[in-house]
């Protein structure tokens, strides 16, 4: 199937609107994430609506996803990069000038390359736990950016799933998906009501469940050893992991940082433990 190229002028025109003013949060999260569309653990991603892929490297991801493409808005340049990509698409591919791109964005969008595609609803909890040996669970982490970081080192040390609770930021909001590099579309996620519940089930699947803090009387890393089945649990900027997510770990470990320094972007921390992680194993 060839993609179908349709060639558009005006920024208001409706055939875009999956793409209506990039930069405005409040509208892009009615837009993309209907009411109807919470989960019962309080995750938006099922139940409808749609997620925005922008850039060619993050399209190229998409593609190779299970997220049904919607449709495309490309620049001539955007096409002329995706155009081996996008031989078998079978949906609407719509170009425009610069100045319509920047039209329909509401801002200079430089990429060249959108795409939406619809959502679909996560994996259950228990199959995550039933299938990968190493999870990260992210109790608080409501920054896009930092949710996406937190996914692109997931997928780079080989974890085979992220379990986010109620709390945690939209992996699906373009941001997350862009910080990322495309590693949401990929990596399955789970959403559950609450971390510490999360972890107890782990442990009872069998996992040792390692909480992440700078706290000055937690284990060191370096002491971890690798086990078959185990989980990496981070929590919010600021506050860190709550007492309930620290109580149900079976280890608190702590990676060492050079004095005067409180503790490390959750992000990063989460980098390092799973790095040792996956050299161990
Ligand atoms: C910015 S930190 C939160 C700092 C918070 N004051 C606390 O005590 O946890 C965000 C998350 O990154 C992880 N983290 C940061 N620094 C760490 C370190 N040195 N060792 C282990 N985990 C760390 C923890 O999971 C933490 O919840």
């Amino acid at each position: 199937v060839a993609p179908v190229v349709i060639e558009i002028d005006d920024p208001a025109d409706p055939r875009v609107g999956d793409f209506f003013r990039l930069n405005d949060p409040e509208l892009r999260r009615l837009r993309e994430r209907p009411p109807d569309g919470r989960d019962e653990a309080g995750g938006d991603e099922a139940g409808g609506g749609f997620l925005v892929a922008e850039g060619t490297l993050v399209i190229r991801q998409l593609l190779r996803s299970p997220y049904p493409v919607r449709c495309l808005l490309v620049t001539p340049r955007g096409l002329a990069d995706l155009a081996e990509d996008l031989s078998d698409v079978d949906a609407p591919v719509y170009l425009v000038s610069q100045a319509a791109m920047t039209g329909v964005a509401g801002f200079h969008f430089h990429r060249g390359a959108l795409a939406s595609a619809a959502r679909r609803p996560p994996p259950a909890f228990d199959d995550v736990a039933a299938t990968a040996d190493l999870v990260l669970v992210a109790e608080g982490v409501n920054d896009n950016e930092n949710l996406g970081a937190l996914f692109r080192n997931a997928a780079a040390f080989g974890a085979g799933a992220v379990v986010l609770d109620r709390t945690s930021a939209d992996p699906l909001y373009r941001r997350s998906i862009r910080v990322s590099m495309g590693q949401v579309l990929r990596l399955p996620f789970a959403r559950v009501p609450s971390a510490a519940e999360a972890m107890v089930g782990l442990r009872a699947a069998g996992f040792e469940v390692l909480a992440l803090t700078p706290a000055a009387d937690a284990e060191d890393l370096d002491d971890v050893a690798v086990r078959a089945r185990q989980a990496l649990v981070v929590g919010a900027e600021g506050p860190g992991l709550t007492p309930q997510a620290l109580g149900a770990a079976d280890r608190r470990v702590r990676i060492p940082m050079a004095p005067g320094v409180d503790s490390l972007n959750v992000a990063t921390a989460a980098a390092v433990a799973l790095s040792r992680l996956a050299r161990l194993r």
